[in-house]
């Protein structure tokens, strides 16, 4: 598995990072922390967590972070992996009402080092962001934790580029590092944002993509996979692609990808799974896409995606030359 380095870091992680959203409620930790195993067998050392991850399933509260937790703690593996949580996420109940106070990120902080049994982060992400704010208390907030030794670096979830931009310049001014990455959704499959019903989320779109194409910001995507869509396709699982999939990836112009994807697998030997990742990770800027992985075999086959390598003719190609449409 090939590393990729973040840019404004001395972090090199693997080329994918592992997600875990519904670790610990979702998917019971026995089973998570054979996914995390054998995430780290294949060569992983990118975990990717959240505060609220698996908060809306019934159970125990940040059943995600508390699962890796006692994983790292059980294993003493905290010093090989690249450890990323998320804060500042608005209350579930009050997905509009932001929460991006000093004191409420310093909160969630501490509560994620509590939950992750570890002293540090290597990259903390603002899981959402509040544009009533002024950039500049949020990344002086940040940077204090940086200074204090708890958080290494962070970065942005969900942000829109005027947004980070004015974030970067607030930092560059002051002589300090700013956001090292941003998290967004973005996979091969175009999508309608609006239809993802939740407004507070941001897809990767032309001026972001233009934005990492200048800056050389890493870019770490969520739904990374599509969740799936192209491979349940390409094996004649149709049925298997849940309708809120549908409505999200349904269309004409991903029918036309899955044809592509399909071509390009019978000519490179790639699997389609390698290739919906490939797609992300021979992007001309730092791209590691985060995937979700339900199984041992998934978790696998999405890890082979590591070491592929395509030419940006075949990444055009693949989107038909609007990667950025998203
Ligand atoms: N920052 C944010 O706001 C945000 C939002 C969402 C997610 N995330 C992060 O991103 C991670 C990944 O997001 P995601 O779960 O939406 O990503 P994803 O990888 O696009 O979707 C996961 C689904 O893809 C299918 N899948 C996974 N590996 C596969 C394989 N090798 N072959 C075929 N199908 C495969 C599985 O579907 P089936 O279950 O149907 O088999 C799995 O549940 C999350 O765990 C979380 O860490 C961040």
């Amino acid at each position: 598995m090939r590393s990729s380095a973040i840019p404004q870091t001395d972090l090199a992680p693997s080329a994918i990072c592992l997600g875990s959203s519904n670790f610990g409620n979702g998917i019971a930790p026995a089973d998570a922390y054979q996914l995390l195993d054998a995430y780290v067998a294949c060569g992983g050392t990118f975990i990717d967590t959240a505060a609220v991850y698996a908060n809306w399933l019934p159970g125990e509260k940040n059943s995600s972070e508390k699962t890796i937790g006692r994983w790292l703690a059980a294993n003493g593996r905290r010093d090989s992996i690249v450890l990323a949580t998320k804060g500042a996420h608005p209350e579930l109940a009050t997905m509009h009402v932001p929460r991006m106070s000093p004191a409420e990120i310093l909160d969630d902080l501490e509560t994620s080092l509590r939950n992750l049994q570890t002293g540090w982060i290597d990259i903390y992400w603002l899981h959402r962001d509040d544009t009533a704010r002024p950039v500049a208390e949020i990344i002086d907030t940040l940077h204090g934790q940086v200074a204090a030794g708890k958080i290494r670096y962070f970065a942005c979830s969900n942000w829109r580029a005027e947004r980070i931009a004015a974030a970067q310049a607030y930092a560059a001014g002051r002589g300090i590092t700013g956001f090292v990455a941003n998290q967004m959704r973005w996979s091969l499959a175009q999508i309608d944002p609006a239809a993802t019903g939740d407004p507070t989320t941001v897809a990767m779109d032309d001026v972001t993509y233009a934005y990492h194409r200048r800056t050389e910001l890493a870019a770490i995507p969520y739904s990374s996979q599509a969740g799936g869509y192209f491979q349940k396709m390409a094996q004649g699982r149709a049925g298997d692609v849940r309708p809120n999939q549908q409505k999200l990836f349904g269309c004409q112009e991903n029918a036309a990808r899955l044809a592509r994807v399909q071509q390009l697998a019978q000519e490179t030997g790639y699997s389609v799974s390698q290739l919906v990742l490939a797609y992300l990770t021979n992007q001309p800027f730092p791209t590691i896409p985060i995937v979700g992985c339900r199984s041992v075999a998934q978790v696998e086959d999405s890890m082979r995606a590591g070491d592929v390598y395509l030419t940006s003719e075949q990444v055009d190609w693949l989107a038909r030359g609007d990667a950025q449409k998203q």
